[in-house]
């Protein structure tokens, strides 16, 4: 549904009527329901099954999986992380696809939907060069017909709702996705998700979320705004500013769950050494069953300067973690300097549904971005 220029400007009236914007509060994306305006981003290298849960645990009402390749199903000859897992704890749950062949990327579309995905979420926003090359992410920004191509042939493939997420354009200053946001929900799109960055810009100067008014505005269909929102304040300001139906928080999240407990429940202050002693071997230990002990520790190191940054433990203690040979001494060395955190971690542990899950042979690209 692309809306009329009468639609545009009474939802125009309503965002300046609409004041501040309560983040528990449930939306719809076509059938799926959200229970919070707060979506966690798709992180490639970082949402991994761990991170989504933990995600969902702290208030995120979508969660999504990092970018997968579709080209990888047919060639196998993806460069991976891993393997796509889904767990019964995370569902509302978006599985991103990337790809540039619209029969292949419907091929994929069912094969996530097979395994559990709620929403198929095409990545349409991915910088890196590796990705864009072939014809794939932002190079879609310029492609509008085989990008309506795509988003079409995965809507005619599956049952579940098709979502979009895009930057702004492939050069500084375009406005490429105001153009295309209307044609992809013309091609089946059910949302689209805005990180108004463009792709040359990757992650300098600021999110425009300007640019995701307007978006909002020429579409009927819900759009979240993904960029530089880290705190309730910034959520509230950007969903009041610009329409949009919810919030994406992306590197807020790093290391931090407890962002997304306070944009969502206003609940502010610093974790406890406990506390963070606790996430973090619980995420150490999910992220080996995941990857198994050679690719979590290396994938892990990441985590650990954005857990124990932030001021919560000395610099030389970080330092110290990521000279341990296997995560086995680094849980003992956390949780030695944190004894309280054995109760917390237990009662954690407990909480986490044990049982069924889904695995897909789907490889997970290293390559990130979007
Ligand atoms: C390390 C990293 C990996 C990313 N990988 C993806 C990805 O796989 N798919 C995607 O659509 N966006 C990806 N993004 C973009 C984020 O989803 C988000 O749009 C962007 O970081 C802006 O939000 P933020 O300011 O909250 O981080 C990635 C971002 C980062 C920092």
């Amino acid at each position: 549904m692309v809306a009329t220029a009468a639609d545009a400007s009474q939802q125009a009236r309503q965002y300046h009527l609409r004041g501040v914007v309560e983040l528990r509060e449930s939306w719809k994306i076509g059938p799926v329901e959200v229970p919070t305006r707060l979506v966690l981003a798709p992180m490639a290298g970082v949402s991994v099954q761990a991170f989504r849960r933990q995600g969902r645990r702290y208030g995120a009402g979508l969660v999504c999986s990092e970018m997968v390749s579709c080209a990888g199903i047919e060639h196998r000859n993806e460069k991976t992380l891993g393997y796509l897992r889904v767990a019964a704890d995370e569902h509302p749950l978006a599985i991103q696809l990337f790809g540039s062949d619209p029969r292949a990327m419907g091929d994929a579309a069912r094969m996530v939907e097979a395994v559990g995905a709620d929403i198929v979420d095409v990545n349409f926003g991915c910088p890196v060069r590796k990705v864009t090359r072939t014809g794939a992410g932002a190079h879609l920004l310029d492609e509008p017909e085989s990008a309506y191509r795509i988003v079409a042939a995965i809507a005619e493939s599956v049952d579940v709702p098709v979502t979009v997420k895009l930057r702004r354009g492939v050069r500084n200053g375009s406005r490429a996705c105001l153009e295309l946001g209307p044609k992809l929900v013309e091609a089946g799109a059910s949302s689209l998700t805005l990180h108004p960055r463009s792709a040359e810009q990757m992650y300098t100067g600021t999110a425009d979320h300007a640019l995701t008014a307007e978006l909002v505005s020429l579409v009927k269909v819900p759009v979240v705004a993904s960029g530089d929102v880290t705190s309730r304040v910034r959520a509230q300001a950007v969903l009041a500013e610009t329409g949009a139906e919810a919030v994406m928080v992306g590197r807020g999240a790093q290391g931090n769950p407890w962002a997304l407990r306070e944009i969502v429940d206003g609940h502010a202050g610093e974790p406890s050494c406990e506390e963070v002693a606790a996430e973090l071997v619980l995420f150490i230990r999910e992220a080996v069953r995941e990857l198994g002990e050679r690719r979590a520790s290396g994938f892990l190191k990441k985590f650990y300067g954005w857990y124990l940054g932030q001021g919560r433990f000395p610099k030389p203690f970080k330092q110290e973690l990521l000279q341990l040979e296997s995560t086995e001494e680094v849980e003992r060395r956390l949780l030695g300097a944190a004894p309280g955190a054995v109760s917390l971690l237990e009662a954690l542990e407990a909480e986490i549904p044990t049982g069924a899950e889904n695995t897909l042979e789907l490889p997970i690209s290293i390559y990130g971005g979007g």
